[in-house]
């Protein structure tokens, strides 16, 4: 993983100021991971629209599955050309953005996000930030960035800069010190994409000041925690019928490799190279879903992904993929 500058093990440590904000702008724009402090904790940000940066987030993390990314922007019309905004959402907007809450919304088809950010789901979770330098940092940015919390993968969401170093030490190019995050909570998650309005994680905004405007808001909380939509079994399935671990000798299949192409239809990567293979996962499964009937195939088949680092991920979408449909 790259680092800044290459020979040193810690992440460069930004300041807040002109020089700070530039760089850490610079260094996303190559693609790189940059820790930035919100309100809430401190989110590990990437281009939203750049696969392979997408891909890091997944790998520095260490997780073990494509749990879809929270997307940070500077206002309402970069939202609107990202996903519909509903009238619930409006209402939720004009009242808490910028600020501790996340929408899930529907993807307009011009979305422009890497499919990774979403996790191949039709909608996305989108927050407007109310800390000055993340708020300074979007509007420079001028994109979508996208930014879990900045913590290895089951251990505690950081809320200083020195909690993301310890975390994520040399994985990341550099930490952008805002000093202790205000609200020291992951943001309230609501889906407003349909109606009734849905409760998918407590956070920062106490329920009741959402439902005094949304009225009725269903509750789908597992205590502490999203109730990750990538945990039920076949979730992400393409309509195909997927066989995975293929040697892939079945003509009849439409055939996707790991490494050199061969006779396979697609490749993860031609180099065998785990990011670029995760970073390609979601088009390639959605196009060979589209293609699967122009070429007259009968399924699809995917050779072995190597079980370390990124390929744990890779594999268990795989695996729901491939699963028995209910
Ligand atoms: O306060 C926060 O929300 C922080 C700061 C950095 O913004 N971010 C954060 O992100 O907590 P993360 O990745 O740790 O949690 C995001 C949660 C995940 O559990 C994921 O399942 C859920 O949001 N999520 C993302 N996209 C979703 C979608 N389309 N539908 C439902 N849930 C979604
Ligand atoms: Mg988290």
């Amino acid at each position: 993983m790259s680092q800044v500058p290459p020979t040193q093990d810690r992440p460069a440590c930004l300041s807040t100021d002109e020089q700070g904000i530039a760089r850490a702008c610079g260094l996303l724009e190559q693609g790189e991971l940059v820790a930035l402090p919100t309100e809430t904790v401190y989110g590990l940000g990437a281009d939203a629209r750049n696969d392979q940066a997408c891909a890091k987030i997944f790998e520095a993390k260490g997780r073990p599955t494509f749990n879809p990314l929270i997307v940070h922007v500077a206002d309402l019309a970069q939202v609107a050309q990202i996903a519909d905004v509903t009238d619930t959402a409006r209402i939720l907007a004009d009242r808490f953005w910028p600020g501790p809450l996340t929408l899930v919304l529907r993807l307009r088809p011009d979305h422009g996000l890497s499919p990774l950010v979403s996790a191949g789901l039709p909608t996305v979770a989108i927050r407007i930030p109310n800390h000055p330098v993340a708020q300074n940092i979007l509007r420079r940015f001028g994109g979508p960035i996208a930014a879990p919390s900045a913590n290895r993968s089951g251990r505690l969401s950081p809320t200083s800069a020195e909690h993301v170093a310890r975390s994520l030490g040399n994985r990341i190019a550099a930490i952008v010190d805002g000093g202790p995050c205000p609200v020291g909570l992951e943001s309230s998650i609501v889906d407003a994409s349909q109606k009734p309005a849905k409760l998918l994680r407590e956070g920062g905004i106490a329920r009741e000041e959402i439902s005094a405007l949304t009225g009725a808001l269903v509750s789908d909380l597992t205590p502490g925690r999203v109730a990750a939509p990538g945990q039920m079994s076949s979730h992400y399935a393409p309509n195909a019928p997927l066989r995975i671990n293929q040697d892939l000798s079945d003509p009849t299949r439409l055939r996707i490799a790991f490494g050199p192409m061969g006779d396979a239809d697609f490749t993860l990567s031609e180099k065998g190279d785990l990011r670029e293979a995760a970073a390609a996962l979601f088009s390639i499964l959605h196009h060979a879903d589209a293609e699967l009937a122009l070429r007259g195939k009968t399924g699809i088949d995917v050779a072995p992904v190597p079980q370390k680092g990124l390929g744990l991920a890779i594999n268990d979408r795989l695996m729901r993929a491939a699963a028995p449909r209910d």
